[in-house]
């Protein structure tokens, strides 16, 4: 075999093993999206921590309120600005969709581009979807 033939090989070989990364490239490209603050929140100005901690943490966040609901009853929780929530993923008025009213704009726009599909929505309503 002469040595171009093996270079061309060898050339043919390197961009298939790297096509996942060269697909990347091409479809990846797109810029993350701005979760947009619609309804209440737009309002509202402040959501029940800090933001960038509502952005790591809320998640963690939900877990806290959910235990408090379902284990000791108790609903209501202290935000950092001193104002009171009312421990709910969806159901009144200072609950997460209670304010953030647009849970596909909101919360789904940043969860698809994250490639996450949190399984709350297997039993909880968004009220939106109701109305
Ligand atoms: C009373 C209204 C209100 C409630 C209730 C509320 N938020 Fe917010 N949320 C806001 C506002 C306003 C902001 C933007 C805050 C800022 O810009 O400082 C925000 C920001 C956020 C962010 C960060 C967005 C970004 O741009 O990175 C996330 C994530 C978030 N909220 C999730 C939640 C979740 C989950 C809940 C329920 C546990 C919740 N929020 C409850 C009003 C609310
Ligand atoms: C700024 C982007 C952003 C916004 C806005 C946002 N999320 Fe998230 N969320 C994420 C990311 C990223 C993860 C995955 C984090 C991880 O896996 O560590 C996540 C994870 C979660 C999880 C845990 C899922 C699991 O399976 O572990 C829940 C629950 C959740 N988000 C609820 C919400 C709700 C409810 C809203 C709207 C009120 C919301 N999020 C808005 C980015 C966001
Ligand atoms: C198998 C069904 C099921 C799934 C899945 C589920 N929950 Fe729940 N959740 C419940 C039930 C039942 C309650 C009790 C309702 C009550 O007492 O108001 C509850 C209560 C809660 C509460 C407090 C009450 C309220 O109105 O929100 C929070 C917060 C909560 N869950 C968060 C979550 C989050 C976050 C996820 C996803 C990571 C999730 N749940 C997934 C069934 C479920």
């Amino acid at each position: 075999m002469s040595k171009n033939m093996i270079m061309a090989g060898l050339a043919v070989f390197v961009l298939a093993v790297l096509s996942p990364f060269w697909f990347n490239l091409i479809t990846t490209t797109q810029a993350a999206p701005k979760p947009e603050l619609l309804g209440k929140a737009a309002e509202a100005k402040k959501c029940v921590l800090d933001k960038y901690e509502m952005r790591a943490e809320h998640m963690y966040l939900l877990d806290v309120w959910r235990d408090s609901v379902v284990r000791n009853g108790d609903r209501k929780y202290t935000g950092t600005n001193g104002e009171t929530f009312n421990m709910s993923l969806s159901t009144g008025e200072n609950s997460c969709l209670g304010c953030h009213e647009d849970k596909a704009k909101f919360c789904d726009s940043c969860h698809d581009y994250a490639s996450v599909s949190p399984y709350c929505w297997d039993c909880h309503t968004n009220p939106k979807e109701i109305k």
